[in-house]
């Protein structure tokens, strides 16, 4: 370790780390477009100036390395001349379209200029002007004025996705970033480069001109997309009489999963909690008031109790899974996690993608829940009644040839409801929050739990009410229930807050 002084306060660093990572490490404001942790140093920008005491010249802090006895300087009036001369350059081309662009708000250009510039445009000769929509292909639009060549889109095609589809074409003022010809960015990750870029000249086709950023509250949570569970943020508002809608999913920085990317089906996969939530209980293919539906479900549990077969999907929680088990448990029902369709060998890759598209399948695991076909089988042909819980389609009880009575709580709506005795929609994944496990066995908190207009319960509320227990929470259900399950030993809801937490299954 080396102790060094960044503007009279001294600080512990590691001896021969990068300056910036160590200034950023310690919340220090320093100005950076190229530098970027996923994608390392390229020294193009040089907005990360600052002074080093023994050195002529400022110095790019990217570029740095650590040694004991440093004295920098970020701020003071010769610092901030210099970052104002770089600000002044970035922005001699730069549009002032700050009012329509999507990248306002979040943009670092504005951000840097609000802090440190604040000057009128000495510019006398007119800008030099380029495209304003490059459709540079996977649902990314490149703004060409705005960019300021950080190339940090470039170094991302080329040494993370490795397909290499962009590069700069041209010089000095006539620069540009573009795709080679007939190659369009085209990569599962594609998307992330939007993120990367620090200003808004890379938008998303997507949420381009949607809403303002300002406007957006974010949550975190875990993709259910597939079984590795990259973290996110899921970017939502509600507008005045309107309900929450969800506009955007985002990265969310987790060492231990996903680092600093999603894949673009998973970020693409808010739509679902757009499109099909908002339907109405049905009993017998009629709508019904949601009170009633819900003592429809009671009645239907009490008629059947042990003849009962609680079909579960792995999109649920932890928490709802061992709570439907205890269900099971008391009143002798049985209880399965067989599933068909979940392994598609044609979306995994060697990054994040995974083929098994199960997002919870490992608690079945943990908690001793059979998911095999031959039990499910065996179950099936013992029970008068169904109960699917958090799957949207009947095939797999209907084509094994059951023909009784069959009821569904789920999230999204389903294809049909009329072969249904009873249909009570239940709150979507990110409108509930719970834990998850994914394919390498880390157990995951997703926290999002965005409330709607809508009256759906969530299962933990629907299976307190049943249960009569008063265990409504997932922190409940974690003090109550989850802490006498060895695999789960060391885990508790507090320390899953904020990280994921290794277990071996
Ligand atoms: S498009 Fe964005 S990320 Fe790419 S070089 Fe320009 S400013 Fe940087
Ligand atoms: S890799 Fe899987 S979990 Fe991660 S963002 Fe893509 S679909 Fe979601
Ligand atoms: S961040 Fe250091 S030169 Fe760009």
């Amino acid at each position: 370790m080396a102790n060094i002084t960044v503007d009279g306060k001294v600080i512990m660093a590691q001896d021969g780390a990068l300056l910036i990572e160590e200034l950023l490490a310690n919340n220090i404001n320093i100005p950076h477009f190229c530098y970027h942790p996923s994608l390392g140093k390229d020294g193009n920008c040089r907005m990360c100036m600052v002074e080093i005491e023994g050195q002529k010249r400022p110095q790019i802090a990217c570029d740095t390395p650590i040694k004991d006895g440093m004295i920098i300087r970020t701020k003071g009036a010769n610092i901030d001349r210099v970052k104002r001369s770089m600000l002044e350059l970035e922005l001699i081309n730069h549009p002032i379209d700050c009012p329509i662009c999507d990248q306002a708000g979040e943009c670092e250009l504005q951000n840097y200029y609000m802090d440190v510039g604040l000057y009128d445009s000495r510019l006398s000769t007119p800008k030099v002007h380029g495209q304003k929509r490059v459709d540079l292909g996977a649902n990314v639009v490149l703004d060409q004025e705005r960019c300021v060549l950080c190339t940090r889109c470039v170094r991302f095609t080329k040494n993370i996705t490795k397909t290499n589809e962009l590069g700069v074409l041209s010089r000095a003022d006539h620069s540009v970033i573009t795709t080679f010809p007939n190659n369009p960015l085209h990569n599962p990750y594609a998307m992330n480069i939007v993120d990367l870029c620090p200003v808004g000249a890379l938008t998303s086709k997507d949420f381009r001109f949607k809403q303002r950023v300002w406007f957006l509250k974010s949550q975190e949570a875990i993709c259910d997309r597939c079984a590795r569970g990259c973290s996110i943020f899921v970017d939502h508002h509600k507008e005045k009489y309107k309900d929450e809608m969800i506009y955007r999913y985002r990265p969310r920085f987790n060492d231990k999963v996903n680092g600093y990317f999603i894949c673009d089906v998973g970020r693409l996969s808010y739509t679902k909690e757009n499109d099909n939530r908002n339907f109405h209980p049905h009993i017998r293919g009629k709508i019904s008031e949601y009170e009633y539906a819900e003592g429809k479900l009671l009645r239907l549990i009490k008629r059947h109790l042990s003849k009962t077969l609680i079909l579960l999907s792995s999109t649920l929680s932890l928490e709802e899974m061992v709570r439907l088990q205890k269900l099971t448990k008391l009143y002798g029902m049985k209880l399965s996690g067989y599933e068909e369709g979940n392994n598609d060998e044609s979306f995994g890759d060697t990054f994040l993608k995974c083929n098994d598209l199960s997002p919870n399948a490992r608690s079945f695991k943990v908690l001793g829940i059979n998911s095999t076909k031959e039990s499910f089988r065996e179950d099936l042909s013992a029970v008068d009644f169904v109960l699917l819980v958090g799957r949207k389609d009947t095939a797999l009880v209907q084509q094994s040839g059951f023909d009784k009575s069959l009821a569904m709580l789920c999230a999204y709506c389903p294809s049909a409801s009329d072969e249904l005795e009873l249909l009570l929609p239940i709150a979507s994944h990110t409108a509930r929050a719970g834990t998850f496990i994914n394919n390498d066995g880390f157990v995951q908190y997703s926290k999002c739990a965005i409330t709607h207009n809508s009256e759906h319960k969530t299962l933990l509320e629907l299976l307190g009410t049943i249960l009569g227990d008063n265990i409504f929470t997932c922190k409940d259900v974690w003090d109550e229930e989850l802490v006498a399950f060895d695999t789960l030993a060391g885990i508790d809801y507090h320390a899953l807050q904020n990280t994921s937490l290794k277990i071996v299954l």
